[in-house]
């Protein structure tokens, strides 16, 4: 299905449904059931514009491919994002031959977790569910129109922009987009190339290149939702699910459980350059452990290493096989920087290290992804609320570059939406 198909499918099935009966309230903050303190907040519908909407709201994350015949397009999209993988000045041909080469393994992978990557549906139901929940609670802002915009598949982040014109936004008409990133913690390989991406796209659509002007009247008027790996309902959701996996274990063995949070690495090329991802998936890590009051032994961990250089570690398929040569046979292992099921839960963690790994060891287990969780998507909303609230175009970290960069993509598109600023400031006030 293409993104127009996708994103108009989205906004029609919105502007459908009946107004969203209020989750907030009967959720106490993220997740009690206090029935009895429901808020009172004026009815909103789709139709109904507050002085501020229509807000799109924008999920924005790498994708991944939703049937193995989109698996070809999608890595040679990866590889040849320099953002991520840096390749060298010959990027623009290693990055096709390896993604050739490629293909037929990773294709094999998709067909084993179901022929394809769940982050769309996931992504797509986290986003409405959102945006129902903020038509409620920022009316002022409302309608909010969920739309997703991926890095490297469908739905792509230049069809996504099409679609904003088509529904109205930008060309002349104006109005507020927020661009949500899915990756709770900061990396310019994938934060930072997304925001690259869509830079770019309003250039593109909207922007100089369009009308020759960098800032043409009635342009959509962007703000950044950058980073939030510490957010209180973000910690809380993981911590449930930590704790309902311990749950499975016997009373007396479960306080000697290992837990071992598992992040995406990065290349030490990027690591060294200063960028803020290892840093703030820590914080995410400490962060459960103080709300799980220390009550595991734990480590931080690194999987889905690509290529012969050097890469941030210790890997988690080796932490695990050096733990039970220690004696540890009870581990749960904890996707901390994915916000939903992908290729690297369902195959890397849940096939090669549980199944393959760990095989015989029933003491080894996966905490459920955050998914279709509500204590987290009412987190989302409240991040998004507190955002549109402050009249910041992006956190005041994401102005800051890395140590070692030297792109002028980076500088254009941090200037870009920085400046954004003023003009966001004077619509809240
Ligand atoms: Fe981090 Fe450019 S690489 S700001």
């Amino acid at each position: 299905m293409s993104i127009r198909h996708s994103a108009a499918h989205l906004t029609r099935s919105i502007a459908q449904r009946p107004v969203a009966r209020s989750p907030v309230g009967l959720l106490d903050r993220y997740g009690s059931q206090k029935a009895g303190m429901a808020s009172v907040v004026p009815p909103v519908t789709q139709n109904s514009v507050g002085k501020q909407g229509p807000t799109a709201m924008v999920f924005m994350n790498m994708g991944g491919p939703s049937t193995t015949d989109e698996v070809g397009d999608f890595l040679s999209r990866l590889f040849a994002d320099a953002d991520l993988i840096p390749l060298g000045p010959l990027q623009s041909y290693i990055g096709p031959l390896i993604s050739r080469r490629r293909t037929p393994k990773i294709q094999k992978q998709y067909a084993a977790i179901g022929g394809g990557s769940p982050i769309r549906k996931w992504s797509e139901y986290q986003c409405e569910e959102m945006c129902k929940i903020l038509d409620q609670i920022s009316p002022e802002t409302a309608p909010h129109r969920p739309y997703v915009a991926f890095r490297y598949a469908n739905p792509l982040t230049e069809h996504m922009y099409e679609q904003l014109i088509k529904d109205g936004f930008g060309r002349g008409n104006g109005g507020r987009a927020v661009a949500f990133t899915q990756y709770p913690q900061y990396s310019c390989s994938t934060t930072g190339s997304s925001l690259n991406e869509l830079w770019k796209w309003r250039n593109r659509l909207e922007g100089k290149r369009a009308t020759g002007e960098v800032n043409p009247d009635g342009a959509i008027m962007w703000s950044v939702i950058d980073r939030w790996p510490t957010h209180p309902g973000l910690v809380e959701a993981f911590a449930r699910n930590i704790e309902d996996k311990l749950a499975e274990y016997p009373e007396e063995a479960r306080k000697d459980v290992v837990l071992l949070f598992s992040a995406h690495s990065l290349p030490m090329s990027v690591v060294n350059r200063g960028d803020p991802y290892p840093a703030e998936v820590a914080a995410t890590v400490n962060a459960v452990m103080q709300r799980l009051k220390h009550s595991n032994p734990y480590r931080l961990c690194w999987q889905s290493q690509v290529g012969p250089s050097a890469w941030l570690g210790a890997q988690t398929s080796d932490t695990v096989k050096h733990y039970f040569e220690r004696g540890h046979t009870d581990m749960i292992l904890v996707p901390i920087a994915f916000t939903s099921d992908h290729i690297e839960t369902l195959y890397e963690i849940d096939q090669e290290v549980l199944h393959e790994d760990a095989k015989g060891h029933p003491g080894v287990k996966r905490a459920e992804s955050l998914n279709g969780s509500p204590v987290f998507i009412q987190a989302l909303a409240d991040i998004a609320h507190a955002h549109l609230q402050s009249g910041d175009s992006c956190s005041r970290q994401m102005g800051l570059r890395c140590q070692g960069c030297k792109s002028e993509r980076c500088l254009e598109q941090k200037r870009f939406f920085v400046g954004e600023q003023a003009k966001i400031l004077p619509t809240v006030r």
